[in-house]
């Protein structure tokens, strides 16, 4: 390989770290509420943080066991995904042409469909 490729290499490794640390990897879905949306925290919401994000974004948790999540980002209230509604859903909701999957970054995995109805229900207002 000719020397002058080099460079670009290093380019795509540097993005290639980047996309797996999953910082700044997300697209804002543009979902929109439907008018009917039946999802509230309740019904939706609570459960899927539970499920999904509450094993390291939990105010409950403190050093080691938040595994890195910045510890002003927390989903155990209502409160603290209002406040990262448009985080959120750039790191895990999905829409028609836009499916982000950085955040769980590991473990189980919620579907596209589940995704969707993140994203629905954040575009909603998150209503409880
Ligand atoms: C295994 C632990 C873990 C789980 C589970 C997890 N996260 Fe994270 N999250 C992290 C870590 C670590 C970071 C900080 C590094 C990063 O941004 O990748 C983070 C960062 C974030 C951020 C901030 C991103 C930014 O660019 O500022 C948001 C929003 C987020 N997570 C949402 C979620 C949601 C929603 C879920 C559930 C669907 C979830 N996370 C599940 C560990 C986790």
């Amino acid at each position: 390989m000719s020397a002058r490729f080099v460079p670009y290499l290093g380019a795509f490794a540097a993005t290639a770290l980047l996309t797996l640390a999953g910082c700044g990897g997300g697209k804002p879905t543009g979902a929109t509420c439907p008018t009917g949306s039946t999802l509230t925290y309740t019904n939706f919401g609570q459960n899927f943080m539970g499920t999904y994000c509450l094993r390291c974004h939990n105010e409950a948790l403190t050093g080691s066991a938040r595994q890195d999540a910045p510890a002003d980002k927390n989903f155990n209230t209502l409160d603290g995904i209002i406040k990262e509604e448009k985080d959120i859903d750039e790191q895990a909701g999905a829409s028609d042409t836009v499916t982000n999957t950085e955040m769980p970054p590991d473990g189980e995995k919620p579907s596209v469909d589940d995704r969707k109805k993140l994203a629905e229900w954040l575009a909603c207002g998150a209503p409880q």
